[in-house]
C-alpha cells in the first residue's frame, strides 16, 4: 500500500483548518508538517502552536519533518502538540542515536531525513532504531522546487538496506514529487510519498491523491 502525506507547506496559510479537512476527506494518509528554523534552511514556516491547533481538525497521522539545527530541543513540545512520527536530519545530529532514543521516550515514532547528497552509510548502524527513513529529492528548505533524478537510485539502495534489516521502516520521498515520477518512486520501494505542490496545488486535492496513489499501486502490480 502507498501511502500520501500532503506537505502543508504548500497550503493556503490562511485557511489551514479547511485544507486540513479538505485533504483528510480527500483520502490522505498522513499530514506532513514542515519545521523550519531559518538555520538549518534558509526559511521559517510554523512551530509547535500551530501542529497542536490543528491536532484536533483532523484523524490524520502527523509526520512532522523536523528541519531544525539542535532538533533535540524540540522534540518535547512537538510530542506534545500531537506528533505521531518526529523525523530529524542526520546532517543537525553529532549523536543521532541519542535522538532517536529521545523521540521513542516521548512517546513518537522515530525517523531520520537524509538531504540528497548525504550517503545512507550514516544509517548502518541504525537500521534497528527506526521506524521511517525519509529521503530529500530535493534541498530541503521551500516547495515547489523540482526533483532530483539522482536520489531515485537511493531510493531503490534504501529499499534494499529496509528488506535486509527485516523490520517494517516507512521508505519516505520529500519534493518535488508528483505524476510524473510517482510511479518510478513506488517502483524503486518509496512506500509513503510526501506531495506539497502536487496535491494543495492542484484544482481537485481529491484527485490529486487518488492519481499519486493509482500511480504507485499500478507500478507494484
Ligand atoms: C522541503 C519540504 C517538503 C516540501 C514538499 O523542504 O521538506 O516537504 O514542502 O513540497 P513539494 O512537493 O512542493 O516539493
Ligand atoms: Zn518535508
Amino acid at each position: 500500500m502507498i501511502l500520501v502525506a500532503p506537505s502543508l507547506l504548500a497550503a493556503d496559510f490562511a485557511n489551514l483548518q479547511r485544507e486540513v479537512e479538505e485533504i483528510t476527506e480527500a483520502g490522505a494518509d498522513w499530514l506532513h508538517l514542515d519545521i523550519m528554523d531559518g538555520h538549518f534552511v534558509p526559511n521559517i514556516s510554523f512551530g509547535p502552536g500551530l501542529v497542536s491547533a490543528l491536532r484536533s481538525k483532523t484523524s490524520l497521522i502527523f509526520d512532522v519533518h523536523l528541519m531544525v539545527c539542535q532538533p533535540e530541543k524540540f522534540v518535547a513540545p512537538f510530542a506534545e502538540a500531537g506528533a505521531d512520527y518526529i523525523t530529524v536530519h542526520a546532517e543537525a545530529c553529532p549523536d543521532l542515536y541519542r535522538v532517536l532514543r529521545q523521540i521513542k521516550e516521548a512517546g513518537c515514532r522515530p525517523g531520520v531525513a537524509l538531504n540528497p547528497a548525504t550517503p545512507l552509510s550514516v544509517l548502518e548502524y541504525l537500521w534497528e532504531e527506526l521506524d521511517l527513513v525519509l529521503l530529500m529529492s530535493v534541498s530541503p528548505g521551500f516547495g515547489g522546487q523540482e526533483f532530483l533524478p539522482f536520489v531515485l537510485p537511493k531510493v531503490a539502495e534504501a529499499a534494499r538496506r529496509i528488506k535486509e534489516a527485516g523490520k517494517e521502516i516507512f521508505l519516505v520521498v520529500d519534493g518535488g514529487v508528483n505524476m510524473e515520477n510517482a510511479a518510478a518512486l513506488v517502483q524503486a520501494g518509496a512506500t509513503v510519498l510526501v506531495a506539497g505542490t502536487a496535491v494543495f496545488g492542484h484544482p481537485s486535492r481529491a484527485e490529486a491523491i487518488k492519481a499519486l496513489k493509482d500511480l504507485g499501486s499500478k507500478s507494484l502490480s
